[in-house]
């Protein structure tokens, strides 16, 4: 890794260092940070799923094979048990201590302690989960849009990619490297929503995938 700044605030962070320091010093405090400015990450991953099942006849087996890609605490996967998803979930999470918080909650059977990058394949097997999925963790600092290729390694032939993130992230990098995939017949996109509310007044952009 390269060297760091120690960010007081996550927005302030320049590259993976400061990202991941900041998570590994603050893990603690997070559930209580996002809970106090309402966080919507999961909960639009969730609702979004729903509405791409009923609209497209795609239907992710609930007892199927899953990985929450930057897992955190946890609150990602109780989302995903909330939504009805009763099958095996994995969780891929660099941080020791947020993993640390999301262990206590019985939710996750393997962790991959890997980070995405935007060179290096992670230690996940491809071709494996029926839905991988990713909540507020794609972002142009750490997880950047170079990375989310790795995340669809992840997914069987037929399954499916969720990702919720912040809205302000997407144009001119994820909506590229989604439409490179697409050209290279890799995936389709299959919904793409910039609607609804993430946190007090910024967009979040939730996307689906279809891996081909
Ligand atoms: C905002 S938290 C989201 C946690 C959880 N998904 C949720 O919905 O609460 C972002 C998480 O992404 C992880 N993360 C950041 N950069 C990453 C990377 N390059 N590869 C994998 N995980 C990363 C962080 O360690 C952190 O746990």
């Amino acid at each position: 890794m390269t060297s760091f700044d120690e960010v007081d605030k996550i927005d302030d962070a320049k590259n993976s260092a400061e990202e991941l320091n900041y998570y590994e010093r603050t893990a603690g405090d997070y559930e209580r940070r996002v809970k106090s400015i309402n966080f919507q990450a999961s909960e639009l991953c969730f609702k979004a799923l729903k509405v791409f099942e009923e609209e497209t006849g795609i239907s992710i087996p609930k007892d199927g094979k899953f990985i929450d890609v930057g897992a955190g605490t946890g609150l990602s996967g109780e989302q995903l048990r909330i939504a009805g998803f009763t099958g095996v979930v994995d969780a891929l999470e660099p941080v020791d201590t947020m993993f640390a918080l999301a262990k206590e909650k019985g939710i996750y059977s393997t962790r991959y302690p890997d980070m995405l990058s935007p060179d290096k394949e992670t230690s996940v097997p491809g071709k494996a989960y029926d839905l991988v999925y990713s909540c507020s963790v794609f972002t142009n600092r750490s997880a950047t849009c170079e990375c989310l290729p790795e995340a669809v390694r992840m997914a069987k032939n037929g399954g499916v990619i969720a990702v919720a993130m912040n809205g302000d992230h997407w144009e001119g990098t994820f909506d590229l490297v989604v439409r490179r995939m697409e050209d290279e017949k890799i995936v389709e996109l299959k919904y793409s929503d910039a609607s609804e509310e993430l946190f007090g007044g910024t967009k979040a952009r939730v996307f689906i995938l279809n891996k081909l």
